[in-house]
């Protein structure tokens, strides 16, 4: 499958490679064409990996997968233009995080609205999927580094959209057990201001490979 990765950080790298590993084409998608990560990715990708600006990534990935900044995903989305992005399935694994007051950082939104429903009604035609922005990069593609049962929340209005995400997820390493689809987009709201434990948890322990596990009695 083709996939459009918009963001060159952490994040999209890994998640990039994980999908070439798996078989899949990537076009990571950045400000500019000539971004020295995006450059620096795609040659050490092989003819599997290319990039370009988020509208070439957008334009080539069957699927999309949102790995920019949270204050970068509205301007990335609408530099990838709305018909592009029209009807694709859009993972979108962004935080809305303002560190600009430093650490820790707050949400700049919550309660009653979500950085994925933000993006789903500037872009009503597109699916987009929140899941992966609980965990750390590493444990996005490699499930196994953190011991025992813990789990992954999926988000979205799309059941069709949702069903592709989760395989994926499963390709990545996540049983079928650990995924948790809590419903229509606005359950993003949970994962999202989880954030503001997940941070708590990553200064206390010293290591962002970690995750929770759900219980029921
Ligand atoms: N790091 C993690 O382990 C982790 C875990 C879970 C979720 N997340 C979330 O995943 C996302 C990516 O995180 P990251 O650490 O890989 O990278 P990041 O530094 O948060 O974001 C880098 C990307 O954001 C783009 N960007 C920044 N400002 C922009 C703007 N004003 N307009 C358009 N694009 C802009 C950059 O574009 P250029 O390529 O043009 O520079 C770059 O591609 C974030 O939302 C983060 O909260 C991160």
């Amino acid at each position: 499958m083709r996939f459009g990765v918009l963001g060159t950080g952490r994040v999209g790298q890994t998640l990039a490679t994980k999908l070439v590993e798996l078989g899949h084409e990537v076009m990571m998608g950045s400000r500019s064409r000539d971004n020295e990560n995006a450059v620096a990715w795609a040659a050490s990708a092989g003819d599997a990996g290319s990039n370009g600006t988020f509208a070439d990534a957008a334009a080539f990935g069957e699927v999309l997968v949102n790995a920019v900044s949270g204050d970068g995903t509205l301007p990335a989305l609408e530099a990838a233009t709305a018909d592009a992005i029209a009807g694709k399935v859009l993972i979108d694994v962004a935080n809305p995080l303002d560190f600009s007051r430093g650490m820790p950082p707050s949400l700049t939104v919550s309660n009653e609205d979500s950085l994925a429903e933000q993006i789903q009604r500037a872009f009503p035609a597109t699916k987009v999927v929140k899941t992966l922005n609980t965990v750390s990069a590493p444990v996005m593609v490699a499930p196994e580094i953190v011991p025992g049962e813990h789990v992954l929340f999926v988000s979205g209005d799309a059941a069709d959209a949702k069903n592709i995400v989760v395989e994926l997820l499963q390709s990545f390493g996540w049983p079928a057990g650990s995924i948790i689809d809590l419903g229509d987009i606005t359950t993003a709201r949970g994962p999202e201001m989880f954030l503001s434990l997940w941070v708590r948890l990553m200064l206390k322990q010293g290591t962002p490979i970690f995750n929770i596990g759900v219980q029921t009695g």
